[in-house]
C-alpha cells in the first residue's frame, strides 16, 4: 500500500496524480486535519507531527511513505528517512530536477507557504545542482485558505495571484515551481498570471516520476503496494468543508474516516 500525508486536504493534488500513475496501488492517506495548517509552525512541531502521521500509515500497512506537503517534506525529510527503514518520497527534490531538466531554465521562481520559502530549501537545491541558476522566492500565504473557501474563480483571488507573483514577473522567470499542495488547484489563473511562457512545475506531477523511476529500480517494492486499486482516506478531523475540498480535487466523492489514534 502507497501512505501519503499531508497537512490537511491539499494532499489530495498528489494522491489524485499518484492514483492516475499507479491505478492498481492501494493508496492510504492521512490528512492531518486537525493540526493544519503547518505552513505557519516551526519545523521541530512538524517534525514530530510527520513523525506521528508516518507512524499512523505503517501501522495500517502502507509500504512506502509519500510526503504530499512541502512545509513537511522542508522539515521533516531527514528525520523520517532516519527513523523509519521503507522509502520515503517528498515533493522537493523531484519539483527541483524537473524545472532544472530544462537546459533553458535560467532564473526559477518558486511559491510556497512561509515554512517552505523561510526553510530556503528549493534554493539550496537548485544551487547544489545548478549553482548558475538564480532563484526567486516569494512566500503565498493567503492561496490555502482561498483554496480551501473555494473561492477558485474569484476576482479577489485572481487579484491576489497578480499581486503575489508580481516580483517573479518583474524578475523575469522562465520556470515556476508550485511549492504547495493547494497551488495546482490554481494552475489556470497562476499560468495566466505569471506569463504563458513560463513553465509550470507542478511538485504532484514531479514526485510521481520520482516514485515511477524508483518502481522500475526496485520492482520487488511495487509488488507490495496492492492490486486492488483502493483509496482510503483518513483525517484527524472531519469537517463538511474538507469533504467538499476532497470532491473538488479528485472530482468524486471520498469516504474521510476519523482517525482515532492520531
Ligand atoms: N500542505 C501545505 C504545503 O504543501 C499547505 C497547507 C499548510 O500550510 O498546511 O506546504
Amino acid at each position: 500500500m502507497i501512505g501519503i500525508f499531508d497537512s490537511g486536504i491539499g494532499g489530495l493534488t498528489v494522491a489524485s496524480a499518484v492514483i492516475r500513475e499507479f491505478p492498481d496501488c492501494d493508496v492510504l492517506y492521512f490528512g492531518d486535519t486537525a493540526r493544519t495548517p503547518y505552513g505557519t509552525k516551526s519545523a521541530e512541531t512538524i517534525e514530530r507531527y510527520s513523525i506521528e502521521n508516518t507512524r499512523f500509515l505503517m501501522d495500517r500497512g502502507a509500504s512506502i511513505i509519500v510526503i504530499a506537503c512541502n512545509t513537511a517534506s522542508s522539515a521533516a525529510t531527514e528525520r523520517l528517512r532516519a527513523e523509519f527503514s521503507v522509502p520515503i518520497f517528498e515533493v522537493i527534490t523531484p519539483a527541483v530536477k524537473m524545472a532544472l531538466a530544462d537546459p533553458k531554465s535560467k532564473r526559477i521562481g518558486v511559491i510556497g507557504t512561509r515554512g517552505t520559502i523561510g526553510s530556503g530549501i528549493y534554493e539550496k537545491k537548485i544551487k547544489a545542482l545548478a549553482p548558475d541558476k538564480s532563484v526567486v522566492s516569494e512566500p503565498c500565504p493567503l492561496l490555502v485558505p482561498l483554496v480551501e473557501e473555494g473561492w477558485l474563480e474569484k476576482p479577489e483571488t485572481r487579484m491576489i495571484v497578480k499581486d503575489y507573483l508580481h516580483p517573479l514577473k518583474t524578475r523575469q522567470v522562465d520556470t515556476l515551481i508550485l511549492g504547495c499542495t493547494h497551488y495546482p488547484v490554481l494552475k489556470g489563473i497562476i499560468s495566466r498570471k505569471i506569463g504563458k511562457r513560463v513553465r509550470i512545475i507542478d511538485s504532484s506531477l514531479a514526485v510521481v516520476e520520482a516514485m515511477k523511476e524508483y518502481m522500475e529500480e526496485h520492482p520487488e517494492v511495487k509488488k507490495e503496494l496492492g492490486n486492488q486499486g483502493r483509496l482510503s482516506a483518513y483525517v484527524s478531523d472531519i469537517t463538511p468543508q474538507f469533504s467538499k475540498i476532497a470532491k473538488m480535487i479528485l472530482n468524486r466523492s471520498v469516504p474521510l474516516s476519523k482517525a482515532s489514534s492520531v
